[in-house]
């Protein structure tokens, strides 16, 4: 018996990866992470499957559950949103695993700022703008930040932030930022990345307030950095026609020159 931890995507049902669906295909018991992980992934239970959204539950309800699952020889697919890097809350599941000495697997997933900046149609990471991405939240009631882990010190660095769980404190997050990032700096808003009714708003740091909805809440991305709105970038020069590389050997003297 396995619990398979599988990341279920940003929300669109087919942003699941072959290997989730295959896993989430045999398994008899699947527990999922609330109303982030959609029908349309659950639809690939088999019948008869016992599918239990674990929202309502404690950790030791999740654990208890496995458990159960456990003593049955029965497999588990374990869904969480996006990927389960991030905010996922499995790494307190897999440490109650360990101690039970319950075998267990970890099937990667599209996070949600991965979908985000698709909807954006962004390379976030764009030559001479910026070279980091910081993914980030501000303090919440279940998770307080670490000492030095704090907006104002990301922000100096100039990096792209994606923002997670924080869309109720925009005007914080705004505040914050604009003395680093300046007034006029992109700012994307990518609310329920990649589902139906996903919605996009593009803004400054300075007009974004006025521009964001008020049932634009919860599952929402706060996207901030040059890279999101301007066409002045350098070209990589990765594909330049005079760049020299392993697979591209240029010039009389290349520097990994083809082995014949
Ligand atoms: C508990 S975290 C889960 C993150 C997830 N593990 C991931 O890989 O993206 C939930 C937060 O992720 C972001 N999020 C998750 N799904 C999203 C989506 N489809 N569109 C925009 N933001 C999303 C929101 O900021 C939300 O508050």
């Amino acid at each position: 018996m396995t619990v398979h931890f599988i990341g279920a995507g940003p929300g669109a049902p087919d942003l699941l990866t072959l290997r989730g669906r295959d896993l989430i295909a045999v398994c008899p018991v699947c527990l999922y992470a609330g109303s982030l992980v959609p029908e349309g992934v659950l639809a690939h239970c088999p019948p008869g499957a016992r599918i239990v959204n674990t929202a309502p539950l404690s950790l030791e309800e999740i654990v208890a559950e496995i458990a159960a699952a456990h003593a049955d020889g029965k497999d588990v697919a374990r869904l969480h949103s996006g990927d389960l890097s991030i905010w996922s809350a499995m790494g307190e599941q897999l440490r109650r695993l360990r101690t039970l000495d319950i075998p267990y697997t970890v099937t990667p997933g599209v996070p949600s700022f991965s979908a985000a900046a698709a909807a954006l149609e962004a390379e976030l990471t764009l030559p001479g703008l910026a070279q980091t991405v910081i993914l980030t939240r501000t303090p919440g009631r279940a998770s307080a930040m670490p000492e030095g882990e704090n907006l104002a010190a990301f922000a100096a660095t100039g990096a792209v932030l994606a923002i997670h769980l924080s869309i109720h404190l925009l005007d914080k997050v705004v505040a914050e930022l604009t003395p680093h990032y300046g007034a006029d700096c992109p700012v994307a808003i990518v609310w329920r990345a990649s589902w139906p009714d996903q919605r996009i708003v593009r803004a400054t740091l300075a007009t974004l307030d006025a521009a964001v909805g008020s049932e634009m809440e919860r599952t929402a991305l706060i996207l901030v950095g040059k890279t999101l709105g301007s066409a002045d970038f350098s070209e990589s020069r990765l594909y330049a026609a005079d760049y020299d590389r392993r697979y591209r050997p240029v010039g009389a003297e290349p520097r990994f020159p083809e082995v014949s």
